[in-house]
C-alpha cells in the first residue's frame, strides 16, 4: 500500500507542534525521537524525523514527499517544492539584531557592516532590496554570540520570544521577515500520494478552524431569546431547545475564539444565564 513520507523536524522550535497536529488529526504513531522513522497506525502516513535545514532538501529530491518547516527555512533553501498550507504555528520574525548599547537609524547603519547569520540568502536579498551592501556571513548555529565574541557587528536570526536575544547582551532593530510553520510538498506528487495528501490537509483544517471556535451553550428567559439570536452567529443558525421551566430555553452556538469576550458581555447583558463554553475538537462544515 501506498504511504506518505512527512518530514518534521527532530528537535527545535517546530517538533512539538508539528507531532501535535498530527495527532489531533487522528493519527496516532509511536512517538520515540530517538529513531529517525515512525510508521502510523491508522493513516497511511510514515513520519521521518530530520534537521529542519535539511527537509526542503529532502523533499525536493523526493526522499520525502511532504515536511512541514518554517517558512524562513523554506526560503532559505530555495529548493524546487510546492507550499501546500500555512499552518499558524511557531510563528516568529527573522530579524536583524546589534548590540544593546549600540544606536540604530535604519537598515543604512549595516552598510560595510560584517552581519552572521544562517540565512545568508534571505538576507542578502533583504539588504539588496534596501540598496545596502554588507558582508554576509554564513554560520550555522550559536549566531547569537558572534558579536559578544567580536565575531560581527551584527546578525539576523529567528526571533520568537526574544530571550535568545536578551540573553547575549543584543536588541532586535529590524524584521527582514515575518514567518510561522508551513506544510510543503514534491512539485509532482503521484495520484494516490496526492489523495492520502488531500486527506490530510482536509484534516488539519478541521482541526484548525476548531482551534478558532468554542461551543456555547446558555439558559435564557422567553423574553431575551431573540436579543441574544441576533448577537450569536452559529454555524448554521443558534439551536435553539424548550427547558423543563416555563417560558426559558436552552440556545446553543458556535463562537470564533476572537470575539469571545465581546459576545459574551452581550449575551450576559441580554439576559443569559448558566453560560458554558467548551472546545470543539474537530469542526467539519
Ligand atoms: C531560533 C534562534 C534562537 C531561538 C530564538 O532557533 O536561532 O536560538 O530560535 O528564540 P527566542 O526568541 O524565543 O529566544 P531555531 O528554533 O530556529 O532553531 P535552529 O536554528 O537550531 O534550527
Ligand atoms: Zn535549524
Amino acid at each position: 500500500m501506498t504511504t506518505l513520507r512527512l518530514a518534521i523536524q527532530k528537535s527545535g522550535r517546530l517538533s512539538e507542534k508539528s507531532l501535535s497536529i498530527i495527532k489531533e488529526c487522528g493519527i496516532s504513531f509511536r512517538n520515540s525521537s530517538k529513531k529517525l522513522v515512525a510508521k502510523c497506525d491508522n493513516f497511511p502516513l510514515e513520519i521521518l524525523y530530520l534537521r529542519d535545514d535539511d527537509i526542503p532538501g529532502y523533499v525536493a529530491d523526493g526522499v520525502a514527499d511532504i515536511g512541514i518547516v518554517g517558512e524562513n527555512v523554506l526560503l532559505e533553501k530555495e529548493k524546487q517544492v510546492a507550499l501546500v498550507k500555512k499552518l499558524g504555528f511557531s510563528k516568529c520574525r527573522l530579524s536583524l539584531a546589534i548590540p544593546r548599547g549600540q544606536n540604530y537609524n535604519g537598515v543604512s547603519d549595516m552598510q560595510g557592516k560584517y552581519i552572521a547569520t544562517s540565512y545568508p540568502n534571505i538576507l542578502k536579498a533583504y539588504f539588496k532590496d534596501n540598496n545596502v551592501t554588507a558582508d554576509v556571513h554564513e554560520i550555522s548555529g550559536s549566531v547569537e554570540i558572534a558579536p559578544g565574541i567580536g565575531l560581527a557587528d551584527a546578525i539576523c536570526d529567528i526571533v520568537s520570544t526574544g530571550s535568545t536575544l536578551i540573553g547575549n547582551g543584543l536588541k532586535e532593530v529590524d524584521v527582514v521577515m515575518r514567518s510561522e510553520a508551513v506544510l510543503f510538498s514534491t512539485e509532482q506528487l503521484i495520484a494516490e500520494k496526492q489523495a492520502i495528501l488531500d486527506q490530510l490537509i482536509f484534516r488539519i483544517e478541521s482541526v484548525n478552524k476548531a482551534r478558532k471556535n468554542k461551543y456555547i451553550v446558555l439558559n435564557a428567559p422567553i423574553n431575551s431569546v431573540t436579543q441574544i439570536l441576533d448577537i450569536l452567529p452559529g454555524m448554521k443558525s443558534p439551536t435553539v431547545t424548550p427547558l423543563a421551566e416555563d417560558d426559558w430555553f436552552s440556545v446553543s452556538s458556535v463562537i470564533a475564539e476572537d470575539d469571545f469576550w465581546d459576545i459574551i458581555e452581550q449575551i450576559k447583558a441580554a439576559g443569559a444565564e448558566g453560560i458554558l463554553v467548551m472546545p470543539i475538537e474537530k469542526m467539519i462544515l
